[in-house]
């Protein structure tokens, strides 16, 4: 390889993202310096957040300069080392964004156990949607056996893993999942008690019939009409973790109409950033990775082929058409 490609942000989004924000560039191969190592990137992740930051809003984060390589999670393997600790062949967890390769001095990069658990999953279940998973269940929701907990998106990466995980402590996992097919698997094959399909037509009334006892805790993926609906039905006391709202992530006004509930139903409500709390990581990716590698944790994984596809894949996960964790496969 003399070259590689990356895609970089051409252009900031205004409502929805088009392909003309994107562009792709062919680069000249980096001259590794002592103490660097050079990674080939196996996968990518695409992840929801990546919309915020390409915008100039006010947020937790810096936005996405133009011009500059995307953002992102990879998993790769090292193809060339001058760094003591790293040799050809480790595999490796980086954050080099939307690129066939990556440069680096070690710092902020993680060697992967692939023994048991599939590369991929350290995007995914293993790895920072696990994790937010993870914290917004144990931290945040803290169900008790026999409590009903709700997780919208339920399907995905994030949300899959919140209800298989509260399902693990014994509580009533219901989701709420674009369409009869995300719905089926939810709760077929993941596990879940039940699933409401919210372009069903019917969200009240299902999610009524699929929440008897009420709800204890919800963990909020998407925003809109499904929070709003859970806010109707929440036990007092109840507690939601507000994880993302990908549902006015192109701008879209979301209207509560439920928000009486905080009050009469003494709600508390904790939006949070799981980067921002890598202290519990080790702990919270002991019990994931054990799970995944015994086969109980289960996970589904949309792969978009070579880093030329990451755009339009990347627009599909702000649509719902992936289905599972969004991936981009470049080797
Ligand atoms: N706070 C944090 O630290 C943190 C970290 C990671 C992720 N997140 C948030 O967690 C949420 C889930 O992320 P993920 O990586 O697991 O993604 P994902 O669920 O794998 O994929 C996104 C899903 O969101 C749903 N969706 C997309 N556009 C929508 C729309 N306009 N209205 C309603 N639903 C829509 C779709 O599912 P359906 O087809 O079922 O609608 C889609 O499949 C996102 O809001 C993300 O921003 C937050």
């Amino acid at each position: 390889m003399n070259t590689y490609k990356r895609i970089v942000l051409a252009s900031r989004p205004h409502g929805e993202v088009t392909p003309d924000n994107f562009r792709l560039e062919e680069q000249p191969m980096p001259q590794l310096q002592e103490g660097q190592l050079l990674v080939r990137n196996h996968f990518l992740s695409l992840d929801p957040y990546m919309r915020g930051r390409m915008e100039e809003t006010k947020s937790y984060a810096a936005p996405q300069p133009l011009n500059e390589t995307m953002i992102g999670g990879t998993v790769g393997e090292v193809i060339e080392s001058r760094h003591p600790k790293f040799a050809v062949g480790d595999k490796v967890q980086g954050m080099f964004g939307w690129s066939e390769i990556g440069v680096s001095d070690g710092a902020l990069l993680r060697k992967l156990d692939t023994s048991r658990i599939p590369l991929s999953a350290y995007l995914g279940a293993v790895g920072m949607p696990g994790m937010t998973a993870w914290y917004g269940l144990t931290q945040i929701m803290k169900p008790k056996a026999g409590e009903t907990i709700v997780v919208s998106a339920a399907s995905g990466a994030v949300g899959s893993v919140v209800g298989q995980l509260a399902k693990e402590r014994g509580c009533r996992a219901v989701g709420i999942a674009g369409g009869a097919e995300k719905c089926r698997y939810v709760v077929e094959e993941l596990g879940f008690d039940a699933c409401v399909d919210y372009k069903a037509g019917n969200l009240q009334d299902d999610l009524a019939k699929a929440t008897p006892d009420g709800i204890d805790a919800v963990f909020e993926n998407v925003g809109g009409g499904g929070f709003d609906a859970c806010l109707a039905r929440m036990n007092p006391f109840g507690r939601i973790a507000l994880c993302g709202l990908i549902a006015g992530y192109n701008g879209e006004p979301m209207a509560l109409h439920n928000v009486r509930a905080f009050l009469t139903m003494r709600l508390t409500l904790q939006g949070f950033i799981v980067s921002e709390h890598m202290d519990l990581w080790p702990q919270g990716l002991q019990e994931l990775g054990g799970l995944v590698a015994s086969g109980k944790l289960k996970f589904r994984e949309s792969v978009a082929q070579g880093l030329e596809s990451a755009p339009d894949a990347f627009m599909g996960l702000l649509k719902g058409r992936n289905f599972g964790k969004q991936l981009v496969k470049l080797v």
